[in-house]
C-alpha cells in the first residue's frame, strides 16, 4: 500500500466487491461505533432518566448565548441553567452580575469541562455546576431559569416551573419556545432565538378569571 497513490487507492476500493457477510459487518461496526460514543461520550448517568426525556448535548452559538442575555437584561440575583451543558450560558450569566450561577448537568465529562471553562476564565470558585438531574431538583429560590432542551420535554418542564419557581421568576428559553405560554419578549431569529417568560404572567393565565361577583359555573 506505502506510495500507492490516492487515486489508486479509490481505484482499488471501488473494484472490491462487499459480500453479505461484509456488509453486515461493517453496519454492525458502524452502529457499535455510535453507540459508544453516544453512550460513552454524550449520554453517561443518563441510565436513570426515563428514554423520553433524555436531550442530547448541542451546545448554544454564541448568538444564541447573546440573545439569552439581551432578555436578562434588568434582572439580577439567582440562576439556574436547566442541563448546562459545558457551562457557557453559567458562566456569561456570572460575568454579567447574577449569583449564584448554578448550572444541572447529568454528563460527568460537561460537568468537568464547564469547571475547565470557568477555571481559565478566572471564575473557579464562583460559578456552580453540579452534576443532578434537573426534573429532581428544587426550583424554588431561582430568580432567573435559562433553558435549551428539546421540544418533546418543555411541556413536562412547564407543569415543573410553574409548580416550584417563585412568582417573580422569568424563564428564558433558547431555541425552541413553550407553545403554550405567551412570551413577554422575543430576541433573535431562527435557531438562535430565544423566548422570556413571566412566572406570574403563565399562572395568571392558567387560573380561570371568576367574573366579579359571580361564580364559576353558568
Ligand atoms: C441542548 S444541551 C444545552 C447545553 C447548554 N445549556 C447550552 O445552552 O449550551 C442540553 C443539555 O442538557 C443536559 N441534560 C439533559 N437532560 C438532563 C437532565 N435530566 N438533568 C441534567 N442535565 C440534563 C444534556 O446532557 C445537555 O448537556
Amino acid at each position: 500500500m506505502d506510495g500507492d497513490t490516492p487515486e489508486e487507492v479509490l481505484a482499488e476500493f471501488k473494484e472490491r466487491r462487499f459480500g453479505g457477510w461484509g456488509i453486515l459487518q461493517l453496519t454492525a461496526g458502524t452502529g457499535l461505533a455510535v453507540y459508544a460514543v453516544w453512550a460513552g461520550l454524550l449520554m453517561p448517568g443518563f441510565r436513570r432518566v426515563p428514554l423520553k426525556l433524555q436531550v442530547p448535548y448541542l451546545p448554544a452559538s454564541r448568538k444564541q448565548v447573546c440573545n439569552v442575555m439581551t432578555l436578562l437584561k434588568g434582572r439580577s440575583g439567582s440562576i439556574a441553567d436547566l442541563g448546562s451543558g459545558d457551562g457557557r450560558i453559567v458562566l456569561e450569566a456570572y460575568s454579567q452580575g447574577f449569583s449564584p450561577a448554578v448550572g444541572y448537568e447529568l454528563n460527568p465529562w460537561l460537568v468537568r469541562l464547564a469547571y475547565f471553562h470557568a477555571w481559565r476564565r478566572g471564575h473557579h470558585g464562583n460559578v456552580s455546576y453540579l452534576r443532578k438531574d434537573l426534573w429532581k431538583v428544587s426550583l424554588a429560590d431561582c430568580k432567573n431559569v435559562t433553558v435549551f432542551l428539546a421540544p418533546s420535554v418543555l411541556p413536562l418542564l412547564q407543569e415543573k416551573l410553574l409548580a416550584e419557581l417563585p412568582e417573580d421568576a422569568l424563564v428564558v428559553s433558547g431555541r425552541f419556545p413553550f407553545t403554550s405560554w405567551t412570551a413577554r419578549e422575543v430576541q433573535g431569529e431562527g435557531a438562535d432565538r430565544a423566548w422570556a417568560y413571566d412566572i406570574q404572567a403563565q399562572r395568571q393565565r392558567a387560573v380561570p378569571q371568576r367574573p366579579a361577583g359571580g361564580s364559576l359555573s353558568s
